[in-house]
């Protein structure tokens, strides 16, 4: 496969996955790191979802991202670790399964805090289409649409471009 066609296929890839899943940084701002209450971060932005992803961004030698349970996660023990990561600069995971997740920091932190833990939720059904007059559904296909050629159209700006 040529490269730009590779590219284009990423691309839209991208676009579908983003239609179907969040990210979230962990930590928002602060990122993976000492001194950040977690518990309200996650607070903060719950729901999340199965297929959800959450990046935790670090110094790069100072943390590592330990998956635990329960337990592991209440004393701050990694020895039963189910998965650890501490390499580069971040660790993006995927929340695949519908249940409750625990991370923490086995370098120390953990007990001012460093600890996170997430529930994923099952996807929502999708919601029932609205009761729309015909003015309503009309404006959905037409944002749909002026959305489809605005795709196009970026992809033969992109292939021409490269
Ligand atoms: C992380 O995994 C490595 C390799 O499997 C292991 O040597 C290390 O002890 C683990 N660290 C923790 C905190 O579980
Ligand atoms: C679930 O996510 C983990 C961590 O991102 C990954 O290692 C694993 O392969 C995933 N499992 C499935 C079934 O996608
Ligand atoms: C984080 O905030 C929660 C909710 O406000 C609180 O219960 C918890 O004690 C805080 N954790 C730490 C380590 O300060």
């Amino acid at each position: 496969m040529a490269r730009r066609e590779l590219v284009a296929l990423l691309f839209l890839i991208h676009a579908v996955a983003l239609a179907t899943a969040n990210k979230f940084t962990v930590g928002d701002a602060h990122g993976w790191n000492p001194n950040v209450n977690y518990t309200i971060w996650e607070e903060k932005h719950r729901p999340f979802y199965v297929g959800d992803w959450i990046v935790f961004y670090y110094q790069s030698g100072q943390a590592d991202v330990v998956q635990v349970d329960e337990i592991g996660y209440n004393k701050c023990d990694a020895s039963n670790a189910i998965s650890n990561y501490s390499k580069g600069r971040s660790y993006a995971f995927q929340l695949n399964q519908t249940k409750q997740y625990y991370f923490i920091c086995s370098y120390g932190y953990c007990y001012g805090g460093m600890k996170l833990a997430i529930k994923a939720q099952a996807l929502p059904p999708p919601s029932p289409p609205p009761k729309a007059n015909k003015s309503d559904a009309f404006s959905v296909v037409g944002s749909r649409l002026v959305g489809s050629i605005a795709g196009f159209f970026g992809l033969v700006i992109f292939f021409w471009l490269f």
